[in-house]
């Protein structure tokens, strides 16, 4: 048995980044194609989708009324101190394990191990989710257009009642179209990193679109005089406050953590560190800048939706196509629609992206069975990974309900931002003289706060979802108390 706390050395690391090492990184090799623009569209992909399209509408309703453009502002500070954090890890240690590989080589490897499976709920839970979502708007798209499909084959055969902690059969069978997006967006990851990156530039390209026609069509439309509700009759940007997390400052506060689910995605991008042309310049350019670029659109998003539609009546599971309807721009909602269904499918695919890559990474160290590990001899993917990982992901988004999984991709996210933005600050102890292509300014700030915010926000967060992350965490200790710490092949 290894020691647990044992740190992987940067020079191994390094080995690792350049295709040195020895171990079962051999030929083939992942193959490097990624300029800096498709990862700014790969963190784009994984960032826009169910967050903004359904969640802005429930947060400005319960939570932060017109002021939930100060809460996505509040959302993105958060993420930008972990994204800070995570770009100067990307760029010094630029391995596709992301989370997990930093904190190999920061608080050892007990943490790495507990932090990359803590990162299933994030990346193959979070696809879970967004493939449920994404099934959703086709159910309603194809009813728009007359077609009713058969609600058994769209829907989960369970349900579960989070206020009464009761799970309930629906009498519906599975959930078809989420299973089905799954396998077909798995297929095209298989079949290559440069095919997946192509087709990502486009719907990446297609859902900016359609959020833009959305706000150049809509703003028009905005007036102060929507603010105007029951519950705020002066029409203040700020609700007046109606108990703890209902409008007022406590409300914008409640709505950040709502919404920090629409922000979720940014850090993926590190997963590709090891397809990246130049990693080490292009990593931070990625990671923030697709963060920068999502913010400012979320910020319109809510500014706009807010002035054309009264607070009160945005909670709905489409609340854009509320808003165009009240904007009087009918004819964008069957667009809009599809342009959803688009970037939902981009969110799903770079989750799948980005979990295989860390299953790969801890098979190499030995934590996971070295098939994991294995890289197509034609396709230079690591298939074995990716196709158990699609399996596993779209026969659960045939039969979960969307409201166990949600909250739990929020709380693993947190909890590795927390672990990040923490070993970045031991990192800078330990190896004071390591190369750091990108240093985040003022590390004694930036990263306290990455830590702080992140248990903040995971605070917010119902004791029902802690409980699961404590569950799922004790499941993983036993795996790699049983397995992971007898086959570990750390080289320090
Ligand atoms: N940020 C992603 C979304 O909103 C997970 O769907």
């Amino acid at each position: 048995m290894t020691n647990v706390w044992a740190r992987k050395s940067t020079a191994a690391l390094q080995d690792e980044a350049a295709g040195a090492d020895s171990l079962d990184d051999r030929p083939p090799l992942l193959r490097r194609t990624l300029s800096a623009l498709n990862l700014v569209a790969l963190g784009v992909g994984a960032i826009i989708g169910a967050g903004i399209f359904v969640l802005t509408g429930h947060a400005a309703a319960a939570n932060a009324g017109p002021a939930v453009s100060l809460s996505f502002l509040l959302g993105a500070v958060t993420c930008a101190f972990a994204g800070l954090c995570y770009a100067e890890m990307a760029s010094a240690v630029p391995i596709s394990g992301s989370a997990y590989t930093y904190a190999y080589a920061t608080l050892g490897e007990l943490v790495a191990w507990i932090i990359g499976w803590d990162l299933i709920l994030e990346y193959a839970v979070g696809a879970i989710t967004v493939a449920i979502g994404w099934s959703g708007y086709v159910v309603s798209l194809a009813s728009d257009f007359g077609l009713h499909l058969p609600t058994q084959f769209v829907s989960s055969p369970l349900d579960y009642d989070s206020a009464r902690r009761a799970w309930a059969f629906t009498g519906a069978v599975l959930n078809l179209p989420a299973a089905l997006v799954v396998i077909v967006v798995t297929s095209l990851l298989v079949v290559g990193i440069r095919e997946t990156a192509r087709f990502n530039n486009w719907i990446v390209a297609i859902k900016l679109m359609v959020i833009a026609l959305f706000i150049i069509c809509a703003a028009p439309a905005f007036s102060t005089a929507n603010w105007i509700t029951p519950g705020n009759p002066a029409g203040t940007f700020i609700p007046p406050n109606a108990g703890f997390g209902t409008y007022g400052w406590s409300g914008v506060v409640r709505g950040a953590a709502v919404v920090f689910f629409a922000y979720i995605g940014f850090d993926a991008v590190s997963a590709a560190a090891q397809e990246a042309k130049n990693p080490m310049r292009d990593m931070p350019i990625g990671i923030l800048g697709s963060l920068i670029i999502c913010t400012v659109l979320y910020v319109l998003v809510g500014t706009v939706l807010t002035g054309i539609v009264p607070y009160d009546k945005l909670n709905v599971p489409d609340p854009i196509a509320v808003g165009i309807d009240a904007a009087g721009v009918g004819w964008l909602a069957p667009f809009a629609k599809l342009g959803i269904i688009f970037g939902l499918t981009s969110v799903i695919l770079v989750m799948l992206l980005a979990q295989p890559r860390i299953f790969r990474a801890m098979a190499h160290d030995g934590l996971l069975p070295s098939a994991a590990a294995k890289i197509h001899p034609r396709f230079r993917t690591p298939y074995i990974s990716t196709i158990t990982t699609g399996a596993v992901v779209a026969t659960l988004a045939a039969l979960l309900p969307i409201g166990l999984v949600g909250e739990l991709v929020s709380i693993g996210t947190l909890f590795a931002f927390a672990v990040v933005s923490i070993g970045v600050l031991v990192l800078r102890f330990t190896q004071p003289t390591l190369e750091r292509p990108f240093k985040a300014p003022a590390i004694w700030i930036v990263a306290p706060a990455g830590a702080l915010t992140s248990i903040f926000l995971m605070l917010g967060l119902p004791a029902d979802t802690w409980w699961r992350l404590a569950l799922w965490l004790a499941i993983g200790l036993v795996i790699y108390f049983v397995y992971g710490a007898r086959h570990s092949r750390i080289v320090t």
